[in-house]
């Protein structure tokens, strides 16, 4: 077999074969596949695309490159959870113990932050001493004592996802749908989980810009975990205005607690039951009514928050800024970001609010760039609101002074203040299970 020819076959419109897409993936973590060849290989992919056959047996050989990580040694089913990214999205840190709560277990790997989008493991590292890099026999005993844990993913899981990824990060291939759906769903059935819930963000901050391309990610996703034995659902949410207020790494976890109290935002807060009643589904805990209403028990009584207490206590980290947010380091300086005139916000640009909570220092510039894990956006008004001239949009956090007049310009060009009043979108937009679209629009 020659690349050469896989490459033409794709470039082509064809189909290629099982064996044939084994041999490309091997043959890439091998190396005998150099990366010029890929690349090619890639754009063929990103212009022709792959049946669901193609996509499926990819997503597998993808799995199959490195660890499957069996967690029969956690009693109960595992629910996972993936969000495809986001701008304010904390939605792990919320659900994950809520999840717990009812009795589902989590055992989640995360990632970090990935260009204009946030991270889970970039924010759980804003607790003082957390770890985030356990043994598996570690894992295991948080899951088992506290029901969840999360942690980032560990050194040998899809390898060829890394150096895929990588290579589609600098040649223009990440936003496809069969490989979003590759790189995401190989993660997933390598973690181990039983049930697998993803959150396709949908909007101007996510991947996948348009509701009719987020749909048929989710299909494409939910198609693979269903085919290889893990129940699977989607929901897809909005994505074109942060979710919740906050942007930025520790004033991500503060609000996290803050809704796991009951006193988060409304928009965050619908998002998380939601997705919280849908893992609690998907573990077979009864009908999404009764699904939703035991969420919500476990932030009335409590009992959600206590359980990131406790995993947070596991993992080696500071409860104490859980217990009491304010103890969490303030950042240095703070600037008021002013609406220019008077008039509703119509749109906000969530990408550039997300490059802007970036500027500050919240997240990666470079490979290298170290993370201030204050910095970051509290916004006052989001999309909807009617502003007067001179009212506070947003304060921005960071460091440093000089960080402020771009990171305070590239806000102020993503928020569209118009004196049109606009409709109020949903939140969740569709829900995907094996063979089944609802639409909420
Ligand atoms: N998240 C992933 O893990 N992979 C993608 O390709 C896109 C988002």
């Amino acid at each position: 077999m020659r690349m050469y020819d896989l490459i033409m076959k794709k470039r082509n419109g064809k189909a290629l074969s099982e064996k044939e897409i084994r041999y490309i993936i091997e043959g890439y973590v091998t190396g005998s596949i150099p990366d010029y060849q890929m690349s090619a290989f890639l754009m063929a992919v990103y212009f022709k695309g792959m049946t669901d056959e193609e996509t499926a047996i990819m997503t597998d050989a993808v799995a199959r490159s490195g660890d499957m990580v069996d967690l029969s040694g956690i009693a109960g089913i595992k629910v996972d959870k993936h969000s495809t990214g986001g701008v304010g999205d904390k939605t792990t840190l919320i659900i994950a113990p809520i999840a717990a709560a009812c009795g589902v277990k989590v055992a989640k790997m995360s990632g970090r932050g990935l260009g204009h989008t946030g991270g889970t493991i970039d924010k759980m590292e804003a607790i003082p001493g957390i770890k985030t890099s356990l043994t598996q026999e570690e894992f295991f005993d948080v899951v088992n004592q506290t029901g969840l844990s999360v942690i980032g993913q560990s050194g040998n899981i899809t390898p060829a996802d890394k150096k895929l990824y990588a290579l589609r990060d600098v040649t223009a291939t990440v936003d496809s749908i069969p490989l979003i759906a590759v790189s995401i769903m190989s993660k997933k059935l390598a973690a181990g989980s039983d049930c697998i819930l993803l959150d396709v963000k949908t909007g101007s901050g996510a991947f996948m810009k348009t509701l009719e391309e987020s749909i048929k990610l989710a299909e494409c996703m939910v198609a693979i975990g269903e085919n290889s034995g893990r129940k699977t659902a989607a929901l897809i949410t909005d994505m074109d205005r942060p979710l919740g207020n906050n942007i930025g790494n520790s004033l991500e976890v503060i609000e996290a607690v803050e809704t796991l109290k009951g006193n988060g935002p409304e928009d965050l807060t619908e998002v998380c039951l939601s997705l919280a009643a849908n893992m609690l589904y998907l573990g077979g805990k009864g009908e999404l009514s009764a699904c939703m209403e035991m969420a919500k028990e476990a932030i009335q009584t409590g009992k959600a928050l206590e359980n990131l207490i406790a995993m947070v206590e596991a993992q080696g980290g500071d409860a104490s800024v859980i217990k009491d947010p304010l103890k969490f380091e303030k950042a240095a300086l703070s600037y008021e970001v002013k609406a220019p005139k008077s008039g509703y916000i119509t749109y906000m640009d969530t990408e550039a609010c997300g490059i802007a909570s970036m500027m500050l220092g919240a997240g990666r510039e470079t490979k290298d760039s170290v993370l201030d894990y204050a910095a970051g956006i509290i916004l006052v008004h989001k999309t909807g609101d009617y502003v007067e001239e001179g009212a506070v949009l947003a304060t921005l956090y960071a460091g440093k002074k000089e960080l402020f007049e771009s990171a305070g310009a590239q806000f102020i060009e993503a928020v569209t203040i118009t004196d049109q009043k606009t409709k109020k979108e949903p939140l969740i937009f569709a829900r995907i299970e094996k063979g089944k679209v609802e639409r909420y629009l």
